[in-house]
């Protein structure tokens, strides 16, 4: 699939994608977010190290395959709430949207939760926050093998978000021990 020009323009997809979509909040959130992040680290996931992908797809299977799918096809009817105002677990393949974001807002999203991402205590979401279940190493992992599986076009497109990030948070995170470890 080739990448249309509007995924080059991030306001132009925010607004499109708001009136298509469900997950419109967390897209738009993407943009405020980019010049401050919930925490101070930022983090690159490794999804070319095979050794980290495939210790990634353990923990995907036991974490994550009940939701959104030993095949990362997510669930069905995914972009239409339940009648208690859940969202569905969305794929993590190339047909949803975790490709859209950068490194660092999946392992927050995923580390911290939606809710707090997005900065709106009254989100409600399934989707459970991993700060007390998994290690930031094995979250890194899981996600570094959900990124390994997308096609090159949407691996370009998602690579090109996350190098306008390093540029405006590189400096003032580059003290982190963390970022160190994981930028080797
Ligand atoms: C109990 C079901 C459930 C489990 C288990 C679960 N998720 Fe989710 N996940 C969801 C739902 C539902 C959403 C949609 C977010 C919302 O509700 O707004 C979501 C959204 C996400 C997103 C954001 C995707 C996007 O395009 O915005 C990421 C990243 C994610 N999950 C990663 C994971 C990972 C990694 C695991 C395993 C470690 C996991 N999830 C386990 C239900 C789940």
């Amino acid at each position: 699939m080739k990448v249309p020009a509007i995924f080059k323009n991030p306001q132009l997809l925010t607004a499109i994608s708001c009136l298509s979509l469900a997950g419109c909040a967390l897209l738009a959130s993407t943009l405020a977010w980019a010049s401050t992040g919930t925490d101070d680290v930022l983090v690159q996931l490794r999804a070319d190290d095979l050794q980290v992908v495939q210790a990634g797809e353990v923990v995907y299977q036991q974490n994550c395959a009940s939701c959104h799918g030993k095949q990362l096809e997510g669930q069905p009817d995914w972009r239409t709430r339940t009648p208690e105002g859940l969202l569905p677990a969305p794929p993590h393949d190339a047909t949803g949207h975790t490709w859209h974001h950068a490194d660092d807002l999946l392992f927050e999203i995923t580390k911290y939760g939606a809710s707090v991402v997005i900065n709106d205590p009254d989100y409600r979401s399934s989707m459970p926050a991993y700060k007390d279940i998994l290690s930031d190493e094995q979250i890194i992992a899981v996600l570094s093998f959900i990124k390994n599986s997308w096609p090159d076009d949407e691996r370009q497109w998602q690579e090109e978000i996350n190098g306008n990030q390093t540029e405006a948070l590189l400096p003032r995170r580059k003290s982190s021990s963390f970022l160190e470890k994981f930028s080797q």
